[in-house]
Order: C-alpha cells, then sequence, then structure tokens
C-alpha cells in the first residue's frame, strides 16, 4: 500500500516536472495528454485502486484525486504563463516604431511654414481658441458674399482669384483668403466662438520675393456678448508679447476690409524701432454675422487675418519666399 502511495507521489511529482518543462502552449498541450490522458501514470495507477481493501482505497484514492487536482492546478497555471509568453514574442516581433529615430542621425524637420503655423496654434490655443478647418475649394458665396462682398464689389478685383472650371462659371474658387472659415464656424457653432484657422490659400499671383500664388494665412474670429474695440486691440497685444516677446508691442492703423468695420492693419513694432506689418483686423461686420446665422443685436466680435509666411520669413531671417518652395537643400538644411 505505502508502495502505492509512493507510485502516485512519483506519479505526482513526474507530471509537475514536465509541466514545469513546457516552453510553449503547443508543447504544453502535448504534455497534458502525456501526464493526464488515458496512458498516464496518474490515470493507470486508479485500475490499481480496485484491488484494494475499503481503507487503503479511500487512501490512495484521495492521494490520487489530489495529485490530479494539483497537476491540473499546474497547467492552468503554466498556460496562462506561457500565453502571456507568447502575447509578449509575437508583439516584439510585429514590433514597428514609425516613430523611431536614429539619434545620431538627424533625419529632417519640418517645414519652415508649419514650424510658424504651429506655434501660432500654440500661441492661441493657450489663450482659450479652438482651431477650426474650412475647404481648400471653397464657393464663391463663402469667400465673397458671406463675407459682404457684394456682387460687383471693387475688392473683390483686388484679390486676383483662381476660378475652379466645376459646376456653374464663377461658382466655385480655389479660397484666395482664410475669411471663409468665419463664416462656417459660425454655422457649425453657436457662440460664444473663440477660434483660429490656420490654412493654404491662393491667388493669381507671379512669384517673387514676397508673393507666392499659393500662400498661407491664420483666420482669428472671436464672437461673444459685448466684445469691442478695445478687446480686439488687448487680444492681439497679448498675443505679440506671447508669440514674439515683451520687448515687441502691436499698433492698429484705421484700414478697410468689406467684412469689418471699422476695420484696421495690425502691426508689430519690433525692438530695433522698426514696424512689421502682419494682416488686417476689424469689428466683425453685422452682414457677416448674419450669413453666419448670428443675431448682431445679441452678439458681437472681432476677426483677424495674418499672412502666416511672413512669421516664419522673419522669424528665420530669409529673404526670399521662393526659397520655401525650391526644395533647395543648401537652404533647408540650415535650419
Ligand atoms: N482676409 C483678408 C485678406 O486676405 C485679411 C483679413 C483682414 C482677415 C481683416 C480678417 C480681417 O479677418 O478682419 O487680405
Amino acid at each position: 500500500m505505502s508502495e502505492l502511495l509512493d507510485r502516485v507521489a512519483r506519479a505526482r511529482e513526474g507530471a509537475l516536472g514536465r509541466v514545469g518543462e513546457a516552453t510553449s502552449t503547443d508543447e504544453l498541450r502535448l504534455v497534458e495528454t502525456e501526464v493526464l490522458g488515458k496512458r498516464a501514470d496518474l490515470i493507470e495507477l486508479r485500475k490499481s485502486v480496485g484491488a484494494l481493501g475499503p481503507d487503503e482505497r479511500r487512501r490512495v484514492g484521495q492521494a490520487l484525486n489530489e495529485a490530479r487536482a494539483e497537476v491540473e492546478g499546474a497547467l492552468a497555471a503554466r498556460r496562462s504563463d506561457l500565453a502571456a509568453e507568447d502575447r509578449r514574442r509575437r508583439l516584439e516581433a510585429e514590433r514597428l516604431d514609425l516613430s523611431e529615430v536614429v539619434p545620431s542621425r538627424r533625419l529632417g524637420h519640418l517645414h519652415l511654414v508649419s514650424q510658424a503655423w504651429e506655434q501660432l496654434e500654440d500661441v492661441f490655443v493657450g489663450m482659450g481658441f479652438t482651431v477650426s478647418e474650412g475647404p481648400e475649394v471653397e464657393t464663391e458665396w463663402f469667400n465673397f458674399e458671406a463675407l459682404n462682398f457684394a456682387e460687383g464689389h471693387p475688392a473683390r478685383d483686388s484679390f486676383d482669384t483662381l476660378w475652379v472650371d466645376w459646376g456653374e462659371p464663377g461658382q466655385t474658387l480655389l479660397r484666395t483668403h482664410t475669411s471663409p472659415v468665419q463664416i462656417r464656424a459660425m454655422l457649425a457653432t453657436e457662440p460664444p466662438l473663440y477660434t483660429i484657422c490656420p490654412g493654404r490659400v491662393f491667388r493669381q499671383d507671379t512669384p517673387d520675393a514676397t508673393h507666392m500664388p499659393v500662400f498661407h494665412q491664420i483666420e482669428g474670429l472671436v464672437v461673444d456678448r459685448g466684445i469691442t474695440f478695445g478687446d480686439l486691440a488687448g487680444t492681439l497685444e497679448a498675443f505679440t508679447k506671447a508669440y514674439f516677446g515683451g520687448e515687441f508691442t502691436s499698433r492698429l492703423r484705421p484700414s478697410y476690409f468689406p467684412f469689418t468695420e471699422p476695420s484696421a492693419e495690425f502691426d508689430v513694432l519690433r525692438p530695433d524701432g522698426s514696424w512689421l506689418e502682419l494682416g488686417g483686423c476689424g469689428m466683425v461686420h453685422p452682414n457677416v454675422l448674419r450669413s453666419g446665422g448670428v443675431d448682431p443685436e445679441e452678439w458681437s466680435g472681432f476677426a483677424f487675418g495674418f499672412g502666416l509666411d511672413r512669421f516664419a520669413l522673419m522669424r528665420h531671417r530669409v529673404d526670399d519666399l521662393r526659397e520655401f518652395f525650391a526644395g533647395d537643400l543648401r537652404f533647408l538644411t540650415q535650419f
């Protein structure tokens, strides 16, 4: 009888050992048949139990049951360990890190205009503005009509529009400015609205040091209750200090745009005493608020639009805008 108990103990040891040795879930499956299948020692030993007296039968039976339960527990634990290990190995093998950069080799950087774009976004987002988007192919209505350029308005001509041959003639164009996003933002969201829209714009221009047919602007729009010209001036001054630094200040000069009344030009005074023209701004014209579905009796707002490429030119002291588009490595690798 004690000999039988010894065999149970040995079978149990052997089974637990085999379970511990398995190194993959596939192997463990084979081990499982080996230690608990029909031919397994622990199972074969059951046959001997029938021939024992009742007392011994109980003790050996119990030892067998315990051994079996223990082996089953070990199998389950090993199975889950190996499954975790398999998964870890698979993930490691399939790993494809697209952000991986070999630190010793500089592989490139964002375009200077993209850098300016992101920095400007950061400053305005820091001031609580959201970022809006609109399409580059626009309708005449969003680009002009809704912005209070009546049909035949002379200011339309100053935009050198690139028309798109699609739909009715004179209805589809490449947006000449980011201002149509003002209308889209108002139509999409109820005021109060504090949003900027950086984007690409297009005009029929001959490339020279300061003009390109494709360039970038950043539009800003605020619509809220009781917004005044003072809010506009204060916001632009806060922006100037946040973006350029404390030693810069801004000024506004009277100007004209159909979509703002009053309108102004926005300049920044550099520490060397020179002025830099950055763009236009003003109080949103009531007709423009109406185009955006906003009641001018209840809400007022201001807007601004800057040429974004200028920020990049200035920050890096580049004197020819064409450099940004030429892809000349002698230029690009300087940054
Ligand atoms: N859209 C104008 C342009 O392209 C710039 C501009 C001026 C935008 C005044 C504004 C604004 O939002 O208020 O010349």
